[in-house]
């Protein structure tokens, strides 16, 4: 659920016309309500009560400054995939010492960071991994906080590029062979500290029967581990769906009632999960979650200005101004984003259009042949849930600046992020000295570099 609706035919982000911030702010634009935010991270937290999970958000659904500041003054944890993230979250306010560290490919110089930093753990995906790590504490003298990230080979029956708990991906280590990689952990690795297990089957599961099905086949496992290395925790990773086409009238409980029902969520993610959990946090496991879209997809939309309407062939294509590099889900996945007016016509006639982006691929579609509001040149339009993997997967394709963000509270708005300049969108690049008509005739060590903190040629 979320803070955007219609009053008097305008959409509100919480009390703010939205059409006043994209005014002030220019289009495209990521608006984020905060009230959302911190309602949905209450709302996990409800559900889950019984067995008091520790949630680590997950950076890579939404890493900017000011929502990191937020979710850190909500006491939580992070979940961070390198150490581009892990320093973010740190120049946020958070602490490091709640953070997990994953992903499969994590680098000498990131483990290096991360052991200086001081993390909670280490979530790791391979015995090599396991072998760099214990190398790396070694030389620091120190042990390394670890969970091995389990891959449960359980099918979360969603898109199947973010489908992670399979034998198929690449993520984590086989569920049959988890026993002994501790054991082996446990023998010869001294300076890691076994201190947890985690797996993460995949993301927008839209029902909890596979969650089940994982969290089930672990917790035998878990308990094993438990009583054999005395682990401290569990984590059961995020992937908690969210509905994509929510009602924006007033009344949108009654609509969750109704229709949302058939979605996963939080009560019934807990439903199904604390039966299976509550005897291993009777023992003493602690329960961690990472949940990413759940806390923000539906906290954000893009909103975009309609520049041309163009009719080819038999269609209808509204052109706006943002585009897949603003918010790619839609030409990566065939996400569906609700497409709704700022203003609604007083006719509130509808007609059926691709929306599509000024990119050059057709891939550049927000919607394919939908039954949209009739709109005209100069309208604007919000791209509704767009708040997880929109930004952080935002590009500079086509020369084309990342957009700003702002973030609303109550009555009040401001910049997470003012939009890139043209400029600055090139400001790390450079032209080699001989293709410069001024310099290409001096010897090499005589060029002037660019950029200008460039320190030598290669
Ligand atoms: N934990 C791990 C280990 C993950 O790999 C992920 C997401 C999460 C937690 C958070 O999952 P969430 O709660 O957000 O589902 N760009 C894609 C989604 C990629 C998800 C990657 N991993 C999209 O736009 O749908």
């Amino acid at each position: 659920m979320h803070n955007f609706h219609y009053k008097n035919g305008k959409l509100f982000c919480e009390s703010i016309a939205v059409e006043s911030l994209a005014q002030q702010a220019g289009t495209p634009l990521y608006v984020y309500s905060q009230k959302t935010l911190v309602e949905n991270i209450r709302r996990l937290e409800t559900a889950m009560a019984p067995v008091n999970p520790h949630l680590c958000y997950a950076v890579k659904a939404n890493a900017s400054l000011g929502i990191l500041s937020l979710m850190a003054q909500l006491g939580i944890g992070f979940d961070v995939v390198s150490i581009g993230e892990l320093k973010k979250v740190k120049q946020a306010g958070g602490k490091t010492e709640q953070c997990v560290f994953a992903g499969v490919g994590k680098t000498e110089e990131e483990i290096n960071a991360a052991l200086d930093l001081g993390i909670y753990a280490f979530n790791v995906e391979s015995i090599p991994e396991l072998e760099r790590i214990n190398r790396l504490a070694k030389k620091q003298d120190k042990k390394a906080p670890v969970a091995i990230r389990v891959n449960p080979n359980v099918d979360a029956k969603t898109h199947a590029k973010i489908t992670t708990g399979t034998y198929e991906n690449k993520f984590g280590i086989a569920f049959e062979e988890v026993a002994s990689v501790y054991q082996k952990a446990h023998s010869k690795y001294k300076n890691i500290h076994l201190k947890g297990v985690q797996i993460h089957i995949g993301s927008q599961l839209t029902n909890v029967a596979p969650f089940a099905k994982a969290v089930k086949k672990m917790a035998p496992l878990v308990t094993q581990l438990r009583a054999e290395y005395g682990l401290e925790f569990f984590s059961i990773g995020g992937g908690l769906g969210i509905v994509y086409n929510q009602a924006l009238e007033s009344g949108s409980a009654d609509w969750w009632h109704n229709e949302g029902k058939n979605y996963a969520s939080p009560e019934k993610l807990a439903k199904a999960l604390i039966p299976l959990l509550k005897p291993l946090t009777a023992s003493g496991v602690k329960v961690l979650m990472e949940p990413g879209r759940f806390v923000v997809g539906n906290a954000g939309i893009l909103v975009t200005r309609v520049e041309y309407i163009k009719q080819t062939g038999k269609k209808n294509f509204v052109i706006v101004d943002a585009a897949m590099n603003d918010l790619i889900r839609p030409a990566l996945y065939e996400s569906y984003h609700q497409i709704v007016p700022l203003k609604k016509s007083r006719t509130e006639k509808t007609f059926k259009a691709d929306v599509v982006g000024p990119i050059c691929e057709s891939g550049d579609r927000f919607c394919q042949n939908r039954e949209i509001s009739e709109v005209k040149e100069g309208d604007l339009l919000a791209i509704m849930s767009a708040g997880a993997y929109g930004m952080t997967m935002a590009s500079n394709y086509n020369g084309r600046p990342i957009p700003a963000e702002v973030l609303v509270n109550d009555k009040e708005a401001d910049y997470l992020r003012i939009r890139e300049s043209i400029q600055t969108s090139w400001r790390y690049e450079g032209i080699p000295g001989w293709l410069i008509p001024e310099e290409k005739t001096l010897p090499p060590n005589k060029r002037k570099r660019t950029p200008k903190n460039k320190k030598e040629n290669i």
